[in-house]
């Protein structure tokens, strides 16, 4: 059964409005989602897009295909690379280019790279589970290390001027003790190989800087929830719980320590606001590492409360025993992104509302 961990990442979804002729369901689709988004789309430094030709990788997934939203909507010249291992052709809109390569073919993503001639990379696009991380930990090096390498060395020679790099703040730092958050500084001790393998390609990222000039901001992201993730994925517990409450089914709680208690700790940011902080990057030149969280800590069983409050039912709750690879507790502190103008603009109960809303829209999708 697809269970409730609040785990690492997670997985893309999509859609359409149901009944309506292809071209008017992409229209009400995509505006209903701004809608829901609402923040996102508001005017910002608008002259940092002139000119940008923005390569997004796993720009056909949950957060990589509202980015690309929000780098057309700024006047970007959009690209979408991406092999749709999770992600779906519904969500790369028309006006984006398209390369369909994976990262694991070096080759294939140096022309892509050729052809497209980015200023700026979001790489986007990983192995994005922890349960298949700690599965198939050599697959996730495979895509999150050498995958991201052949990127890095492919956009350096092509004299790309700032590659943004979608981290991990909710696997990278370990435990996080109770009334604590962690910040950049904190020690990294990753305990699943995809926390592992964000770590590693945030060193060959300096590397690249030191010998090659190569400038990046990595973005630590906390839990990413909201609109278009997926809700058959390994995680992404707002999804999954939305979608199964929606239609009247269980759903699994995976303990933290003991069947049957409230579940992990983990930092829920809403996916407009992690938008925002890949947008903040560019225009203002943000070198280094950010954490991109709210720094307040929910467990999953407050999550589950939240959706059952915005589906208006009560779930049918099966209690299961805690998955290896999870954190116990995981909550970033968000300081010093917010020194530079960014913050969390949406609560979790009303990021919730509009995500239930969104599935109530696109239905199975
Ligand atoms: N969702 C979260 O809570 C969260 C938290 C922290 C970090 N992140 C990171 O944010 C990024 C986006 O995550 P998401 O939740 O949107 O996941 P997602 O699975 O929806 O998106 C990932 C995209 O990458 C593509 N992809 C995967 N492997 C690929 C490969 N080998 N070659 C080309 N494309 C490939 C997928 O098809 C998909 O479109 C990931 O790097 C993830 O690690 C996500």
């Amino acid at each position: 059964m697809a269970g409730g961990g609040p785990g690492g990442d997670a997985v893309g979804a999509v859609g359409a409005a149901p009944g309506a002729p292809a071209g008017s369901r992409e229209k009400s689709s995509r505006r209903f989602e701004t809608e829901v988004m609402t923040g996102v789309n508001a005017p910002t430094n608008q002259s940092a897009y002139a000119g940008m030709r923005a390569l997004v990788t796993g720009g056909a997934g949950f957060i990589g295909s509202h980015l690309v939203d929000a780098l057309i909507e700024r006047g970007a010249r959009v690209a979408v690379l991406d092999n749709f291992v999770s992600g779906k052709r519904v969500n790369v809109p028309p006006s984006a280019e398209l390369f369909e390569v994976d990262l694991r073919d070096a080759d294939a993503v140096r022309k892509a790279v050729e052809a497209f001639r980015p200023t700026h990379v979001f790489h986007q696009a990983a192995q994005a589970s922890v349960k298949v991380s700690v599965d198939e930990p050599a697959t996730d090096a495979a895509v999150n290390v050498l995958g991201g390498l052949h990127l890095l060395d492919a956009a350096r020679r092509a004299g790309v001027e700032r590659v943004v790099f979608a981290s991990t703040g909710g696997a990278i730092y370990g435990e996080v003790p109770e009334g604590r958050k962690a910040t950049e500084e904190w020690p990294l001790k990753p305990k699943s190989p995809y926390g592992a393998s964000k770590a590693a390609f945030e060193q060959y990222l300096d590397v690249y800087r030191q010998n090659f000039g190569l400038k990046y901001t990595v973005l630590r992201y906390a839990n990413v929830y909201g609109p278009r993730q997926d809700p058959y994925g390994e995680a992404g517990v707002v999804a999954i719980f939305a979608g199964r409450l929606l239609k009247g089914q269980p759903v699994t709680l995976f303990a933290r320590r003991e069947p049957g208690d409230d579940g992990c700790v983990r930092d829920y940011v809403w996916v407009g606001d992690v938008v925002r902080a890949n947008l903040l990057a560019v225009e203002q030149g943000l070198d280094g590492c950010y954490n991109v969280g709210t720094g307040v800590g929910s467990t999953t069983r407050q999550v589950l409360a939240a959706v059952e409050a915005a589906v208006g039912v009560q779930a049918q709750v099966e209690p299961a025993p805690p998955r290896p690879g999870d954190l116990e507790r995981s909550v970033i502190d968000a300081g010093k992104l917010m020194q530079a103008g960014w913050s969390a603009t949406v609560t979790l109960a009303e990021g919730i509302r509009r995500t239930v809303a969104w599935f109530r829209e696109h239905g199975e999708n």
